[in-house]
């Protein structure tokens, strides 16, 4: 029976379970999850850091040869499932006769979520008192004014505490909307946004400053191998798991309301490639600004909020493009924060709970850890809650909690779940999930049995060494 996808939908809902109503809509929507803080403030300086081409090549790399085949693997895994991350993964498991244990992988994505969530929040409210910032204009006249403002912001826990709070509010009512009326309608708005406000940046430069963002296009597509080493490798593949929400739960929940016709294949490549162009175009969109008033590439985290102010201080129209572009950074962060909070919202309604309350329980929670994570950047700086295990020793709540999701529970999560999608579900389960061609099953098998997890157990064990 055909059936348009609509009325899938329609279906879906009747039964007490949600469909995206398209493919686009789910496409957005992971889209919107992959395309967050990672591409517009981390993938440019991680870039800047670590010397430009030669890394994006490599990032591109790892892209396509872990990244690409892990979100298929939690795709099709979400979907089988057809319940939460925690659920689902239980329910394929058990599908498979194979031992309960498998079932962690799960909860270790599911409690990757929630951790991100925390520290996250403090960091997409990071942007949004710049929104006000460069409203009022950041003063050419005085750059170490305009330059102190981040380091102010983190040494004011009252600050952060507010902007937490009103963006974990944010997260809250989109995602107690549900799944149709809250995350779709509402990143149907915001990706097309996001996106143009990206060519706007990037048609500013080719308009005022030609010279720069060829210079932009040089550092980002020449590659200097030079300027390699082993470390900035291993940071590429990390970051090409944190920029496709992989092992976090994100994919699995997203996974489990899409509707059986969709193809796996085709989707998740799409939505890589979406996120590759926005992380690209973000760092098109900035370095030509860096290079243009001479600033450093390398300037690490504070690259787009101590730095980029003094180039919008001083550029013709900065006072528009400052506030657009930071705009562009708290979107890019809220699309991403809805698919955090939905692998916990997805598992608790389970439990018997309500959407709403569901949505407020788990924000309310996370945004209590937040608490501990904003002020570990000033009054408890000093304070280092798990220095009982070595790597965490001299780290606080937020460089701890940042630290074990992204070099312990990710990679592990991912790595079980490669594992357990390459030799352990059966063979006929996977090919009935993906349905493609033969060929392409089998390039896809073979990629998430070999070099999927070689991949992943790479990181994370340089990571833990
Ligand atoms: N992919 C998001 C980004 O690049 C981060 C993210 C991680 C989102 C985990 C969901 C889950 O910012």
């Amino acid at each position: 029976m055909t059936m348009t996808t609509d009325a899938a939908a329609a279906q879906g809902e009747a039964a007490g379970k949600p469909v995206w109503s398209s493919q686009l809509g789910f496409i957005l929507a992971a889209a919107g999850s992959a395309v967050g803080l990672g591409n517009i403030w981390k993938f440019p300086y991680m870039t800047g850091e670590n010397g430009g081409g030669a890394f994006v090549l490599v990032y591109l790399g790892c892209i396509a040869l872990v990244g690409i085949p892990a979100l298929m693997t939690e795709m099709l895994v979400g979907r089988r499932g057809g319940h939460s991350p925690i659920q689902s993964v239980r329910d394929v498991v058990a599908e498979a006769r194979a031992p309960r244990a498998w079932g962690w992988i799960g909860i270790i994505s599911t409690l990757a979520a929630f951790l991100t969530l925390a520290f996250y929040s403090v960091v997409a409210g990071w942007a949004m008192p710049f929104v006000g910032h460069s409203i009022a204009g950041f003063d050419a006249a005085d750059p170490e004014a305009v330059q102190a403002l981040f380091p102010n912001l983190l040494a004011a826990p009252d600050q952060l505490l507010m902007w937490h709070t009103v963006f974990m509010v944010m997260t809250i009512f989109i995602s107690a909307r549900g799944i149709n009326r809250g995350i779709e309608a509402a990143v149907k708005v915001m990706m097309p946004t996001l996106v143009l406000i990206l060519m706007l940046l990037i048609g500013y430069s080719a308009v005022m400053n030609m010279d720069s963002l060829r210079q932009a296009v040089v550092f980002l597509f020449r590659p200097n191998f030079g300027a390699l080493t082993t470390e900035s490798t291993l940071s590429a593949l990390g970051h090409a798991f944190f920029t496709l929400s992989l092992a976090s739960g994100s994919m699995l929940a997203y996974g489990s309301y899409l509707s059986k016709s969709t193809p796996i294949v085709r989707t998740a490549v799409t939505v890589a490639a979406v996120d590759t162009a926005v992380a690209l175009m973000a760092g098109l969109a900035i370095f030509p600004l860096v290079f243009q008033y001479g600033m450093e590439p390398a300037a690490g985290p504070g690259l787009v909020f101590a730095t980029l102010p003094l180039a919008f201080a001083q550029m013709p129209g900065g006072d528009i493009l400052g506030p657009v572009f930071f705009i562009l950074l708290v979107i890019a962060a809220w699309t991403s924060s809805l698919s955090m909070i939905e692998s916990v919202v997805e598992w608790l309604q389970e439990k018997g709970i309500g959407r709403t309350a569901s949505a407020i329980l788990a924000g309310g929670a996370a945004w209590a850890l937040g608490i501990l994570c904003l002020l570990s950047l000033n009054v408890m700086s000093g304070f280092a809650p798990l220095s009982f295990i070595p790597a965490l020793e001299d780290k606080g709540m937020m460089d701890a909690l940042d630290y074990i999701v992204t070099n312990v529970l990710m990679p592990l999560g991912a790595l079980a779940l490669a594992i357990f999608v390459g030799y352990i579900m059966p063979k006929d389960a996977l090919r009935d999930e993906l349905s493609t061609s033969a060929r392409a099953f089998g390039i896809v098998r073979g990629m998430i049995r070999t070099i999927t997890p070689i991949g992943i157990l790479v990181i994370f064990l340089t990571n833990l060494i």
